[in-house]
């Protein structure tokens, strides 16, 4: 920090306060030695939690997906939870959670930041962290600036609005089937789910392209390209932006590939309509920091929403985006230990060797896809791929009937690995490991439970 002989930079480099820290850095790993593997519930809190869970159910006015309530530990890739159970956290809270739980490092920044003057920063008041992490997000990028927020959907929100604005009085957008954007009025209507949209007002026209088929490469070029011609035609001048969600998550993780996107990304420069990229979920998954970059699209780019690993959200878009006073604010964007953990993170990821075809992200997919491949040949009937990408692992157990698969998540839960559903016809059980903490040992144990619940579901054996 450049800023010296300041009030708060001498009270964190007060003895009392360095001491805590190492105190406080002993205790962690004592207590993260206690975690070691998967454990069954305790009986003796098993009444008690089940009571809260109803309670908990009761108060929110729906069922939770999973009976899980944390306790607020946990070691790496595994978790406690209430009743004293712990389980291999395989969804990381569909996305935060990549430093898996109890990252030494990343408690000790997050202890750092608790001993600052805010909990929240917003809009009107904003400390150093805040220009820190909107600094390194641009340098990553490459885009111009960065608009900080709390969740995917407001930045999410916060990049058409920035579109629309700009591209005045267009007010189309397209997208792709089945894509995902969140769940605001507006995005609800973008997101290609009925039931996500249900009783909600009209308030968007969105004209939807097919995705990618990677059976037919070419044929799926051309199809798109005709389908995007066509609404082109059928709207002069009245699409703004087209959402790209690169790998589409929900869905059930379906990859795209280079030529598509560029032969689509062609066309819309052509037509002056905006390119915006939701990266929320795949931002620091893919081979590359952006999935973008991955697909080698930096040129085309306009627009790019990050969220959930990131800790903070954020907007980054270019120059000519840049909106009119009074465009965006938000009372706060993040919290300060939220701020600063994503520095560390966004670093990190950097720094550490994640990235490339031999990044740790590639390896721990590749030990992955071993062992799938190997229950696809051993179980024939009851597993299939295609796997997914990076950290971001899929697979189809039993028939991909929606009910069935359900239920393999929830047998998955209760045998020690959370993961969750994506994707309909088939439905599929998908991972977003904690790449940061993972390491081959955690995925043979993982994938031995995976077996198991396989096995309980009338698997054919050959041997
Ligand atoms: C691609 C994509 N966009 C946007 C969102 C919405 O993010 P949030 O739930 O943080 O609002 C998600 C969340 O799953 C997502 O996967």
């Amino acid at each position: 920090m450049k800023f010296n002989g300041l009030i708060s930079k001498k009270f964190k480099n007060d003895s009392k306060i360095l001491e805590a820290g190492k105190l406080i850095d002993e205790a962690i790993e004592s207590y993260r030695d206690q975690i070691a593997a998967v454990k069954p519930p305790r009986e003796e809190l098993k009444q008690n939690y089940n009571e809260t869970i109803e309670s908990f159910n009761r108060i929110r006015g729906g069922n939770l997906y999973f009976p899980y309530l944390g306790s607020g530990w946990g070691r790496g890739p595994l978790v406690e939870l209430l009743d004293g159970s712990i389980k291999y956290d395989m969804i990381s809270g569909i996305g935060p959670h990549f430093w898996g739980h109890c990252h030494p490092p990343l408690m000790k920044v997050a202890f750092e930041a608790s001993l600052s003057n805010t909990i929240m920063q917003g809009h009107l008041q904003q400390n150093y962290e805040a220009y820190l992490i909107s600094d390194l997000l641009i340098k990553a990028s490459q885009l111009d600036h960065c608009f900080l927020s709390s969740s995917g959907a407001m930045a999410n929100e916060n990049a058409l609005k920035l579109i629309f604005q700009k591209q005045f009085p267009a007010n189309r957008v397209l997208a792709f089937d089945r894509c995902f954007m969140g769940r605001t009025i507006a995005l609800s209507q973008i997101t290609d789910k009925p039931a996500y949209r249900e009783g909600l007002p009209h308030l968007l026209h969105v004209d939807y392209l097919p995705f990618y088929r990677p059976e037919d490469p070419e044929g799926s070029i051309h199809h798109t390209l005709n389908v995007l011609h066509h609404l082109l035609a059928r709207y002069p001048k009245q699409h703004a932006a087209m959402c790209f969600e690169l790998i589409q998550g929900e869905a059930g993780f379906h990859a795209g590939s280079e030529e598509f996107f560029k032969a689509i990304m062609e066309v819309l420069k052509e037509q002056g309509i905006q390119i915006f990229i939701d990266e929320v979920q795949t931002f620091g998954r893919t081979p590359k920091l952006f999935a973008f970059q991955y697909y080698h699209l930096e040129e085309y780019v306009d627009v790019v929403s990050i969220g959930k690993l990131s800790q903070v959200c954020a907007t980054l878009f270019r120059s000519h985006l840049k909106p009119k006073s009074g465009l965006l604010s938000q009372t706060f964007t993040s919290s300060t230990v939220a701020l600063q953990t994503s520095y560390w993170i966004i670093e990190h990821l950097l720094l550490g060797q994640f990235f490339g075809e031999e990044g740790k992200i590639c390896q721990l997919h590749r030990h992955f896809v071993k062992h799938l491949e190997h229950l696809e040949k051993k179980y024939p009937d009851k597993i299939k791929g295609p796997y997914g990408i990076g950290a971001m692992v899929i697979f189809t157990p039993l028939d991909g009937n929606a009910q069935k698969v359900a239920q393999f998540v929830q047998d998955l839960f209760h045998e020690g690995v959370i993961s969750f559903i994506a994707g309909s016809h088939p439905t599929r059980v998908r991972f977003l490991i904690p790449a940061g903490v993972m390491t081959f040992d955690d995925i043979d144990q993982v994938m031995k439970i995976v077996e198991k619940v396989l096995k309980k579901n009338d698997c054919h054996t050959p041997d």
